[in-house]
């Protein structure tokens, strides 16, 4: 029998390794799957909830590594994650997305001579300034397998060098989630429970450190929603490092009467509320990806983003920071000015299938 150990540690994590673990248990490959959660995230509604809505078995390991420094996260994981290497002496490990734990994860196993799978490989915002394209860099280019979710991937990792024989184009395991899960968000009651009409508000997150660490710019998006709010009721599920510089910044209490805040959401939850929306206003990754897959208009407040097939063939629209373009794209949208969209190639709630095939040949 093989040993397989997947990392996870941050909310976007978790509704890609939902499908796999699915995939591997239904197929025919003799492997023990083993979790192991790095704790990078560790709220009730950040973390547990979604091994519960994605019908994941508690982890096998918790590193408990909590929130710090770059540095102190990655190093408190491998660190930790070096030692069950140590003794499980998994056949393959595997990452996926963008975060620390994904990062951290593949060091060690790089470092430790165990091959490494990347699920979501080459996607490039050739932002170096973003925490993520960081992790990105460095996870792709110590991989042994890169699982990469639309063409653009391929393009970059072929121009970065990266032998064709490792990178496999399978689609996007996080659209597997959705597609799983979307009949069940249409029963979910959090249209009742905040009050709310199909197709009448604005869903908003935005939680990426160059939006809202900054007290300018943070000043400046709550500017621009209390404007908003003046055309559209708006719904805001707060990441707690949002909510932490709101707070700090004296900013949370004008926008408490214009805006519908609630905390963190459960994944079908939010799930209901995506598709329902009139538009979409985030920074998020993920996102842009869910809402050109439902149709639904997402205005992505970034100058840049490694999702380009959402802009090119989605309902994504690339708005850049500046508040007032920002706005005056949301007024647009809602004035009629929409994209149509289409699925990306491959997004089908197939891509975990496609991927345990191809490792039941490269175990
Ligand atoms: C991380 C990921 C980011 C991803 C995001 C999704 C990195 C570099 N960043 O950013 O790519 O889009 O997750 O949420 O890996 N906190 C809590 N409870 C928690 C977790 C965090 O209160 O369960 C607070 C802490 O104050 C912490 C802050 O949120 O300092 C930020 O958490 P952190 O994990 O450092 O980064 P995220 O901004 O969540």
């Amino acid at each position: 029998m093989k040993k397989v150990i997947s990392i996870v540690g941050a909310r976007p994590n978790f509704m890609k390794i939902g499908p796999f673990h699915k995939a591997l248990r239904q197929s025919s490959l003799d492997v023990k799957h083993l979790i192991c959660h790095t704790g990078q995230h560790y709220d009730q509604n950040m973390s547990k909830i979604f091994f519960d809505d994605f019908e994941l078995p508690s982890p096998d390991f918790y590193l408990g590594v909590g929130s710090g420094s770059h540095a102190e996260q990655v190093a408190k994981i491998m660190m930790s994650f070096e030692k069950i290497v140590e003794n499980e002496k998994p056949d393959l490990i595997i990452v996926v997305g963008d975060v620390n734990s994904t990062m951290a994860g593949s060091l060690v196993a790089a470092k430790m001579g165990i091959k490494v799978a990347h699920i979501e490989a080459g996607l490039r915002s050739f932002d170096r300034t973003m925490p993520e394209e960081i992790n990105r860099i460095v996870t792709d280019s110590i991989a042994d397998y890169l699982f990469v979710t639309e063409r653009s991937g391929l393009v970059n990792l072929k121009n970065e060098g990266v032998s064709s024989n490792k990178i496999f184009f399978v689609g996007n395991i996080m659209i597997d989630s959705l597609v799983h899960y979307l009949s069940k968000a249409s029963s979910s009651l959090i249209l009742d429970r905040l009050n709310l009409k199909k197709q009448s508000y604005l869903l908003v997150t935005l939680h990426r450190p160059s939006n809202v660490d900054d007290k300018e710019n943070l000043k400046a998006t709550a500017h621009l929603l209390k404007n908003l709010a003046k055309s559209i009721k708006i719904v805001f599920p707060i990441h707690p490092r949002t909510k932490e510089n709101l707070e700090k910044y004296g900013l949370d209490a004008t926008l408490n009467h214009e805006i519908e805040f609630t905390e963190p959401l459960g994944y079908i939850d939010f799930l209901c509320l995506q598709k329902n929306a009139e538009v979409i206003l985030t920074d998020s990754g993920g996102i842009q990806e869910e809402s050109t897959y439902l149709g639904v208009q997402c205005v992505t407040m970034r100058d840049n983003t490694e999702r380009p097939v959402t802009v090119e063939m989605g309902t994504n629209h690339l708005a850049g920071k500046d508040v007032n373009n920002v706005q005056a794209k949301i007024l647009a949208v809602l004035s009629g000015q929409k994209k149509a969209g289409k699925i990306p190639e491959l997004w089908d709630g197939k891509a975990a299938n496609r991927i345990v095939n191809y490792l039941s040949d490269l175990l």
